[in-house]
């Protein structure tokens, strides 16, 4: 028997476009372990188990099953469409002039909708690299960031909205100064951010700044994604679900730190999209939201956890006079050219 937790215990996000979401979704990028029948099967048991967001990109590979699956559960009345938050995004070799609206059409078409919830930039600069390539793997014809060119794609993700084809418009691992660069020229703002967020990388300026424009923060890897691809695995990183921190608040509430990740991540305000194929962990990921909260004190210590820890640092986006993946993160405050 499924576990069933009803949505409508699952607290909502306010969007500025006075929409609502879920402060939870389910993540779908297979990192390159998962297969796209594994995915889809999962996001089939996510939507019996009551998840009503799911996060997808063409790059995923695993739109065109997760479009069958969404298809079937609508039309066996497991769930109404405006009941869902389907995301999708558009991948870094798509953001030519009419190729973020074929882009666009091709997610539609694959995941059997009308309109997806919310459309994302998917990185910031047009530079491609083959899927599943190894890390040290580097595109000659990559470029740093672009302000005119990203404003370029921008407009096509306007356009895309004014179609009503995408009903709210995302970009996703940006930096302070490139949105201090782009926001004030967007004729729609985006209502929603992806970046990297778990205890270990908080990123507490980013955050604080993509609130204070109104704009919604979508956390990714929110558990430190443990099954990350080789590629993106450094000696340095650190195990956010092995930090003592974690491990004494999990064993004081009789559940995995995994699930302290999510319980921090909606308590805080961004809504974590955790992955997993698994029933028992899916289940228990979307169930933490409806029931005993981490206590004022266990969020305090857990503010103290981070270690400025980013896993997904993009190398494979890197152009070639650039000296090290930090080049694609601004931090000294300006963008790095
Ligand atoms: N915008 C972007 O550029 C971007 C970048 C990265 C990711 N994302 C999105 O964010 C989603 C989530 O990120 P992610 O998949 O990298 O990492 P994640 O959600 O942080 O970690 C996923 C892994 O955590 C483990 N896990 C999940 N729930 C658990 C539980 N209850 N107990 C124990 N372990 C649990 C699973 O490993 P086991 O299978 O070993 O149990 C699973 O594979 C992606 O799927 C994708 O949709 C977006």
């Amino acid at each position: 028997m499924m576990d069933w937790i009803d949505p409508k215990l699952v607290p909502k996000r306010r969007l500025s476009t006075g929409e609502e979401s879920p402060c939870i979704g389910m993540g779908t990028f297979g990192s390159d372990r998962f297969s796209a029948e594994q995915v889809s099967a999962a996001v089939a048991g996510a939507i019996r188990c009551g998840y009503r967001m799911f996060d997808c990109a063409s790059v995923y590979g695993n739109e065109a099953l997760i479009g069958k699956v969404f298809t079937a559960a609508l039309e066996e009345g497991v769930v109404k469409r405006e009941e869902l938050f389907i995301t999708s995004k558009v991948w870094n070799d798509m953001h030519g002039q009419g190729d973020v609206l074929l882009s666009c059409a091709k997610t539609l078409k694959d995941l059997q909708l009308d309109y997806v919830d919310a459309y994302f930039v998917h990185w910031p600069f047009p530079n491609y690299h083959a899927p599943g390539c190894d890390g040290d793997s580097r595109n000659p014809d990559s470029k740093p960031f672009s302000v005119e060119e990203f404003m370029k794609t921008w407009r096509q993700m306007e356009r895309l909205h004014d179609m009503g084809l995408v009903r709210h418009i995302g970009m996703s691992s940006m930096t302070i100064p490139k949105l201090e660069a782009v926001l004030p020229l967007c004729r729609i703002k985006p209502t929603v951010i992806e970046m990297e967020l778990h205890p270990c990388f908080q990123q507490q300026e980013l955050y604080d700044y993509v609130v204070a424009q109104n704009i919604q923060p979508i956390g990714f890897c929110p558990i430190g994604s443990p099954t990350r691809p080789e590629r993106d695995m450094t000696p340095d990183d650190i195990a956010d679900i092995q930090t003592p921190q974690l491990v004494e608040i999990a064993k004081a509430h009789g559940i995995h730190p995994a699930v302290v990740c999510l319980k921090w991540a909606v308590q805080r305000g961004q809504i974590p999209i955790p992955f997993s194929i698994h029933e028992a962990e899916y289940a228990s990921n979307l169930r933490c939201t409806t029931v005993d909260p981490l206590s004022q004190q266990e969020m305090d210590a857990l503010r103290a956890v981070d270690k400025n820890c980013r896993l997904i640092k993009g190398q494979v986006f890197l152009w070639p006079h650039a000296q090290s993946w930090h080049d694609l993160w601004d931090e000294d405050g300006t963008i790095t050219q």
